[in-house]
């Protein structure tokens, strides 16, 4: 079975339509959206209905395991009642828009860096899943870049430099450089993870820059050293050639490999707008 995918960029991304994938359930359609995702690695699903059970049952069909070691569940209780449900709105347990200076919304503005999800987690999140309940009156977008792409343009010899290198990922430290501090018993929570700079695909072989505002050190290197080559391959990465910005439509189901994108939130007035998603992600381990 193929999917019906029409391109939303000329490297990556995609946009699927003809499915209700609460209801998708057989294998060899299971399979196609996998085998879209390995191609793609951003997917747009529209006009999805999801109840939160439903959302995960897909997550787990579709790509197994689901993290629920979130950064969120060290700062506040999950208001949907499930880590697995990761609450990504502007909106408190008592169903109001946050106030400007409380701190799950500080503590959400870490979103708005360029990341991967979960990468300071061991394992870290294969497919993020992010369903949009509540879309706000003015634009409030989501960039995602290729980071396939950006290994590709790479000379030979930076990716000669890249072999084996290892990054510590720490979201202490991507909200730290927000000016974002933990407790210590949250901090306790959220020691960090290591990973390879450069991942390997072996569906398809190829590969991509792993990294994220997390990135708070590469081993093999002195600290500044391993920063700035965090900062350029940030930077690279980052260019607007590699990079996809959704408009949101209220319903819209998007699906993007972690190990293969960067994202970020575009800002927004979210004092005076509500902007509702719930994400699942999964955890990159053998399916
Ligand atoms: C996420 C995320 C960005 C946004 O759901 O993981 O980073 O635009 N979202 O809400
Ligand atoms: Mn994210």
């Amino acid at each position: 079975m193929t999917l019906n995918v029409e391109p939303v960029h000329p490297t990556f991304g995609g946009r699927v339509s003809g499915l209700m994938l609460r209801d998708v359930h057989d294998e060899p359609t299971l399979a196609a959206i996998r085998a879209a995702m390995d191609q793609y690695a951003v997917l747009i699903f529209p006009g999805q209905a999801f109840s939160h059970s439903e959302q995960l049952e897909f997550a787990e069909r579709l790509d197994g395991v689901i993290h629920r070691k979130t950064g969120s569940r060290a700062i506040k209780k999950n208001r949907l009642g499930d880590e697995g449900i990761t609450d990504i709105s502007n909106v408190g347990a008592d169903d109001e828009i946050m106030e400007k200076a409380s701190r799950a919304r500080l503590y959400s503005l870490g979103n708005r860096l360029w990341h991967t999800d979960a990468s300071f987690e061991d394992p870290p999140g294969r497919y993020s899943m992010l369903h949009a309940k509540h879309i706000p009156e003015v634009r409030a977008d989501t960039q995602f870049a290729d980071t396939r792409t950006a290994y590709d343009d790479l000379s030979d010899s930076v990716k000669g430099s890249l072999k084996g290198l290892t990054v510590h990922h720490s979201i202490a430290y991507s909200r730290h450089t927000l000016g974002f501090s933990f407790s210590e018993e949250e901090a306790a929570l959220l020691p960090g993870a290591h990973h390879p700079l450069v991942r390997e695909f072996a569906n398809t072989s190829r590969k991509a820059l792993y990294l994220a505002s997390h990135a708070a050190q590469v081993m093999e290197m002195s600290m500044p050293d391993g920063r700035l080559l965090i900062r350029d391959l940030m930077e690279h990465a980052t260019q607007p050639k590699y990079v996809y910005q959704h408009e949101w439509t209220r319903d819209d189901l998007v699906i993007w490999d972690n190990r293969a994108s960067m994202h970020r939130a575009m800002p927004f007035d979210d004092e005076n707008h509500r902007r509702e998603l719930v994400r699942v992600t999964t955890l990159d381990i053998a399916a």
